[in-house]
């Protein structure tokens, strides 16, 4: 069993990052073998339209065409049994850079026809979505739309939203007047290290599935 696991923060070592370390922890535990990516590193491109990947008979059918750091690793991702991405809320959404994955990874299993898709094996997924809000209705439930397009196109996908995060090491030094800094430490002590062992518990259910 293969688990690769996609830091979609361009912090390695914040809420995301921590928490993915422990969704595949998780996996591990379980004997799988597990990668971590941090897509922040990697030098690639959103889906350019050229629709290589949906040409009749041609060299990447069902592929993405482009060549880029990512090419590599959308194939280790579809050679795996499961995908766990951990992204920041930006604006209601995932980072530009994590939707820009997402394109390349979901479109070459689209083949315009509702009785198929483009991808002959399925992949587990885990999605770690963690946000400075504390719930996830205000940045419009993203995980649940998000949901339903890998379960459309990879596979079965399941949610954890980690909420209120902790988004300074010193809220003094930054403006931030509108958070209580106290309430937001207490809950980093307390409530995310639950969050923490939520993702850890994700990931043994992915490997077990
Ligand atoms: C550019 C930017 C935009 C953000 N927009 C939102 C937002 O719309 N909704 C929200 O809940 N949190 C928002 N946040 C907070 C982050 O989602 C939150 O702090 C997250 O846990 C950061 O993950 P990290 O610690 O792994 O970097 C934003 C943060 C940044 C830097």
């Amino acid at each position: 069993m293969k688990v690769i696991g996609m830091n979609g923060s361009p912090r390695k070592d914040w809420n995301c990052g921590k928490a993915l370390d422990f969704a595949l922890q998780g996996a591990a535990a379980t004997g799988a073998e597990v990668k971590r990516y941090d897509l922040f590193d990697l030098n690639f491109t959103g889906c350019k339209s050229c629709f290589g990947c949906k040409r009749l008979g041609g060299p990447s059918f069902c592929k993405c065409a482009l060549q880029d750091d990512l090419t590599a690793v959308l194939a280790e991702i579809l050679d795996a049994d499961a995908l766990i991405v951990s992204a920041p809320i930006y604006y209601g959404d995932v980072p530009g850079a994590v939707r820009n994955f997402y394109e390349r990874l979901l479109f070459p299993a689209n083949l315009y026809d509702m009785s198929k898709t483009g991808y002959g094996k399925r992949v587990n997924v885990g999605l770690i979505y963690t946000m400075g809000a504390p719930d996830p209705a205000f940045n419009g439930s993203l995980a649940e739309k998000d949901k339903q397009k890998f379960e459309m196109f990879i596979g079965e996908t399941e949610i954890l939203n980690i909420l209120d995060t902790y988004q300074f090491d010193d809220y003094s030094q930054y403006a931030s007047a509108m958070f209580d800094p106290v309430a937001k430490k207490q809950r980093h002590e307390t409530v995310f290290p639950e969050d923490c062992q939520k993702a850890y518990e994700m990931g043994m259910r992915l490997v077990a599935k």
